[in-house]
């Protein structure tokens, strides 16, 4: 019989009972968690699973919040124990203290590891500290300086293809669409010095944007499979070994995942040929390219040039860098500021506000405002701010435990036993979801109103039970960014593209509710889906000023 054949057997049996053999074992070793009070268990298949990670789980998730408080059990896959955490001291633990315990699942590691390769998305330990500290300095406020005038260029030709759009009379225009690609153009030329995009109103999107929007997708309708057979799968053989094997599986689904990945792969190997070549010739080259030489990716190859051996980066690892960075920053700031001109279409005065700030800072500089005067503006800031907090774009992130745990809690919980918990066993392998979400909205700290956008709140001194909760997120008391060594790298960046591109639309536009009413999905990354549809859009009216 041939090779194919023993392939085909390996993966239709094997694998399932592996992974079936895994699961049972699992329920019995997490039994410590069951003292750990929780909502009760819908289906012995999948748990809560069905009401936790649902598209529209806001509710189920607030209720959740009000019922349990910090910490909670969760009934997974054939009754597994998990975790749902969002109490400040224990968030500290699994984010700063024992962080090295806490471990980015399998399925993220190795998920991201097929897409995107081996860059900060996914690698683990040393290799990802190693990472971090030359990729560090590139996302300083010293260098957000020199970007500047890239994130003015691009945003100024955003303003003129909508001003070419909308003329004399209200106009509907799809938001979304545009701020994703004013997204990846912005981390297309400042991260690798590369331009996707004319940002004209007619031009056709670059493949790479049809590729990522489709992979989302593609690997949605993989994502039960891959979060239990990628782990044990990931462990076997080559790479090369492992493409042999994707391509044999019968599974429409994987090819598609396969032929996306090819694109997104050949992009930045591309850019990256024309990089290398620009570097060759050296500075001068350099500087005629797009990024003028300042783009995140030109610094990096000259830091690895100065870079001793053991902290030098690989051709591969480079290539997982540029993938990873367009990932992990197209679609988070897209649906955050898709997500604030929503709120400022609802909330007009709050616009008019941010409008008249706008304008007389620009008249006082008498033209585009600088980094320091940009960043300085309170309403705009407390806006920013108020939007990532109650609309994180993303809701909820995993983790799991490498080791037995103590998990020490700020507000002590009551056992299923009746008994006082200050601390929570978390025996090893247990998998955990942090809440994001619910901790930016935890009316313990934030008060009464924390369900309420009130931008007024970052104007005056934050309430006392905040600032002791001591909470380990890097950027003003929120989770937003999460904290500790894999806090979102790119957070200033995120930022100033808010506010350049905040600041440019609305002193041109005025933003309105178009007539149709939108529901903000609980997915990976928050996506606006008008009522009655499915594909992710948000239409909203704009009318020049
Ligand atoms: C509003 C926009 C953004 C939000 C809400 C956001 C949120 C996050 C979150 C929650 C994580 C942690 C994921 C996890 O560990 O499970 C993360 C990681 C990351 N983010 Fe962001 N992000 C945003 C924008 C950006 C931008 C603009 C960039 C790049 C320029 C970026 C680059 C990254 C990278 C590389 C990581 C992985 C860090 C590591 O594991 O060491 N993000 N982000
Ligand atoms: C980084 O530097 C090391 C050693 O100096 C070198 O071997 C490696 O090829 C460089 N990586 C890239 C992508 O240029
Ligand atoms: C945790 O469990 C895994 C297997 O599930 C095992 O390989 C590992 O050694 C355990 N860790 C510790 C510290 O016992």
């Amino acid at each position: 019989m041939s090779v194919t054949f023993y392939m085909k057997a390996f993966v239709a049996v094997a694998l399932p009972i592996y992974t079936l053999w895994s699961l049972i074992r699992d329920r019995f070793v997490k039994s410590a968690l069951n003292n750990i009070p929780g909502p009760p268990s819908e289906s012995f298949f999948t748990g809560v699973l069905e009401s936790f990670f649902n598209n529209h789980g806001w509710d189920y998730h607030k209720k959740l919040a009000e019922t349990y408080g910090g910490i909670m059990k969760i009934k997974a896959v054939f009754g597994e124990n998990e975790l749902y955490v969002f109490d400040p001291k224990a968030l500290h633990h699994i984010f700063v203290k024992d962080q090295d315990i806490f471990e980015e699942t399998p399925q993220w590691i190795q998920g991201n590891g097929v897409v995107y390769g081996p860059g900060l998305l996914a690698t683990l330990g040393e290799q990802h500290r190693k990472q971090r500290k030359m990729l560090n300095p590139v996302f300083s406020t010293a260098h957000m300086r020199d970007m500047m005038p890239i994130f003015y260029d691009v945003t100024d030709k955003l303003r003129d293809a909508m001003l070419a759009r909308v003329k004399n009379t209200p106009t509907e225009i799809e938001l979304l669409s545009w701020m994703t690609r004013t997204a990846l153009e912005l981390i297309g030329q400042s991260g690798l010095g590369y331009s996707f995009d004319s940002m004209t109103a007619d031009a056709a999107p670059h493949p790479y944007s049809k590729a990522a929007k489709s992979l989302e997708l593609a690997w949605g309708k993989l994502r039960l499979s891959t979060a239990y057979l990628l782990p044990p799968l990931s462990k076997i053989g080559s790479a090369k070994f492992r493409r042999f094997v994707v391509d044999l599986v019968p599974w429409k689904d994987v090819h598609d995942v396969r032929d996306i990945v090819d694109v997104l792969t050949k992009t930045s190997t591309d850019i990256f040929e024309l990089k290398k070549k620009a570097f060759a010739e050296g500075d001068e080259a350099l500087a005629k390219q797009v990024g003028r030489g300042k783009d995140i990716l030109s610094i990096l190859l000259k830091a690895n040039l100065s870079a001793s051996k053991e902290d030098s980066m690989t051709e591969e690892e480079i290539l997982g860098q540029m993938s990873s960075l367009i990932y992990a920053a197209m679609d988070t700031t897209s649906s955050a500021l898709s997500r604030t001109f929503h709120l400022l279409a609802i909330h007009q005065d709050m616009q008019d506000r941010l409008r008249a700030e706008i304008k007389e800072a620009k008249r006082q500089q008498g033209g585009n405002l600088p980094y320091d005067q940009l960043v300085g503006l309170p309403y705009l800031d407390a806006l920013c701010r108020e939007s990532l907090r109650l609309h994180s774009p993303v809701p909820l992130v995993r983790r799991i435990a490498r080791q037995d745990i103590m998990l020490p809690l700020s507000t002590p919980i009551k056992g299923m036993d009746g008994r006082e918990i200050t601390e929570v066993f978390v025996p090893n392998d247990t998998k955990l979801t942090i809440g994001i979400m619910a901790s930016n909205r935890n009316p313990e700290l934030w008060g009464a109103d924390a369900e309420e956008f009130n931008p007024e709140r970052w104007l005056k001194p934050l309430p006392e039970s905040l600032v002791a909760a001591h909470l380990p997120g890097v950027y003003s008391h929120l989770m937003t960014f999460i904290g500790g060594s894999r806090a979102c790298i790119g957070f200033k960046f995120s930022q100033l593209e808010m506010k350049v591109v905040l600041l440019t639309l609305i002193e041109s536009f005025r933003f309105t509710l178009s007539d149709k009413e939108i529901n903000w999905e609980m997915v990976e990354i928050v996506a606006p889906v008008p009522v009655g549809e499915e594909a992710p859009r948000l239409p909203i009216v704009l009318q020049r000023i």
